[in-house]
């Protein structure tokens, strides 16, 4: 059996697999994100570890963790843990839909012309760089003290193993590694006031890089068990579906939205706002496009008007609601794809006496679907290429939602088992590759072995009889964003009146 940890931002979730790749388990534990100004987004990396603590409790209760082989971890990728010299938190994590570091990625790329080069990407906040520039401006006395940074989820491997790594796919959404050599770039790191002694070593996403501290294997009752050292949740999930060869491709409706596909080279398209990453598998690379809030859009209407999600969906469901003239602009965190804006805001236009919330319901799933319209269009013109994708992600549970966002990118989507714990999944899997590797098993025979597409579980053609109706609502929701964000600055400064 092997485990994986995924540190998503609503919760954190282990999978276990068996031997084949079948899902044994899951269990999770729920996480909150707090808020104190505009545009942050934070969150304690004491509560990551106090779940992660939890969740395998949880299965423990259920399985002998004993026969666990190794274990594998997924995360929220971006985020700023900044830690002491004795590797305490010195700060909450600023995680990877913050949007406080705006000034700070303008004055980088004019500071440093070459960054785009380097890094492949533009500077955009929420990526990990510009937030300990914003950390080295605004809080000087804790940049003082700041001795390591690692991602969320090498915070837990960290506590796991007592020692420090990260993987070139969770890395690359740094700004300060160079994805074509996979390794840390001194001149970015410098950009910064950083070097690489500040830095965990980067490792592929299947390799080893050590086993349970003895202290922690007897807290939480496990075997010392090694530990790869896994992925961004984007390519996790990507190994989760067997997203791992050139124009295959996933969408991702958590509690962020993104639009994945993979290459076979590193390839950079900053002016699209297109991320180019490297992939959890080596010699492999991938590009995405990212909105801020998916299924967060969904959560945060359903809390407002005191229903559950499910609740929500049931009810448009049941209705007899399939158009409507209200539109939704999901901008709640701000926008990256394709905006790059992190002051843009969430927006319901077109609301009349009779809108109903079934109508307000879904405007968001069809506001949430544009906005993964705008990530297609974004590596389409970057020369990405794909015939049909898979979904991940809470949000996927949704058969109707699913059905909508085939119907906008008038793409074939398909729907396989495993797709709700899809990082974790893949975070398991990277443990499993792992662990045979170390037995001398070759990578490419087991990537093809191990890393296959799930079963099918519902396959969503486009419907051609609504092709023309998201046409149209798409050029107004385009419309929509271009003549309002310039009130977006004066919008945000009524806050200090
Ligand atoms: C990717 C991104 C998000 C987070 C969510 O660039 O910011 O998808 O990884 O966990």
């Amino acid at each position: 059996m092997y485990l994986g940890l995924d540190l998503g931002t609503s919760g954190l979730k282990g999978v276990i697999i068996d031997e084949k790749g079948n899902v044994l388990a899951q269990e999770s534990a729920s996480l909150s994100t707090s808020s104190p100004f505009p545009t942050w987004s934070e969150q304690d990396p004491l509560s990551w570890w106090q779940a992660c603590v939890d969740v395998i409790a949880q299965l423990q209760q259920r399985f002998d963790l004993a026969k666990l082989k190794a274990v594998g971890l997924s995360g929220q990728m971006h985020g700023a843990t900044l830690l002491d010299k004795g590797g305490n938190v010195l700060r909450p994590c600023i995680l990877w839909n913050d949007g406080r570091s705006q000034t700070q990625c303008q004055a980088l790329m004019e500071e440093y012309p070459d960054l785009i080069e380097r890094s492949g990407n533009l500077a955009m906040s929420g990526f990990t760089a510009p937030k300990i520039r914003w950390v080295q401006e605004n809080e000087p006395d804790i940049f003082e003290k700041l001795a390591f940074v690692l991602l969320p989820k090498d915070y837990i491997a960290y506590r796991l193993t007592g020692f420090m790594s990260s993987d070139c796919s969770d890395a690359s959404g740094t700004l300060w590694l160079n994805p074509e050599t996979r390794q840390w770039d001194d001149v970015l790191l410098a950009a910064t006031g950083l070097s690489q002694s500040n830095m965990p070593k980067v490792y592929e996403g299947c390799a080893l890089v050590g086993e349970l501290s003895t202290n922690v294997a007897n807290e939480l009752g496990l075997p010392k068990l090694p530990l790869v050292a896994g992925a961004g949740d984007n390519a996790a999930g990507a190994v989760g579906m067997g997203v791992t060869n050139p124009e295959q491709g996933f969408i991702s409706l958590g509690t962020s939205g993104v639009y994945f596909t993979v290459s076979e080279s590193h390839k950079a398209n900053p002016q699209n706002t297109v991320h180019a990453f490297c992939h959890a598998l080596p010699n492999r690379w991938h590009q995405m496009g990212v909105t801020l809030s998916a299924a967060n859009s969904l959560a945060w209407f359903a809390k407002l008007v005191n229903k559950t999600v499910p609740e929500l969906l049931d009810s448009l469901e049941e209705s007899d609601v399939q158009k409507t003239n209200v539109v939704f602009l999901p901008y709640l965190n701000g926008e990256r794809t394709p905006h790059n804006d992190p002051l843009a805001n969430g927006q319901f236009v077109g609301l009349v006496n009779s809108s109903s919330r079934e109508e307000m319901t879904l405007a968001i799933l069809e506001g949430v679907a544009f906005s993964l319209l705008d990530c297609q269009n974004a590596l389409m013109s970057a020369g990405s290429k794909v015939n049909e994708l898979s979904l991940i992600g809470g949000g996927a549970r949704s058969a109707m939602w699913r059905q909508i966002i085939a119907n906008v990118l008038e793409k074939r989507l398909i729907y396989r088992d495993g797709g709700d714990v899809g990082p974790g999944l893949g975070a398991a899997r990277l443990a499993s590759l792992g662990e045979q590797q170390s037995q001398g098993k070759d990578i490419e025979w087991l990537i093809k072995e191990y890393c296959t597409m799930p079963e099918v579980l519902e396959t969503h053609e486009p419907d051609a009889t609504m092709a023309e109706y998201y046409q149209k609502k798409y050029v107004l929701f385009q419309k929509l964003y271009q003549s309002t964000h310039m009130l977006n600055v004066e919008l945000m400064a009524l806050s200090s009146v």
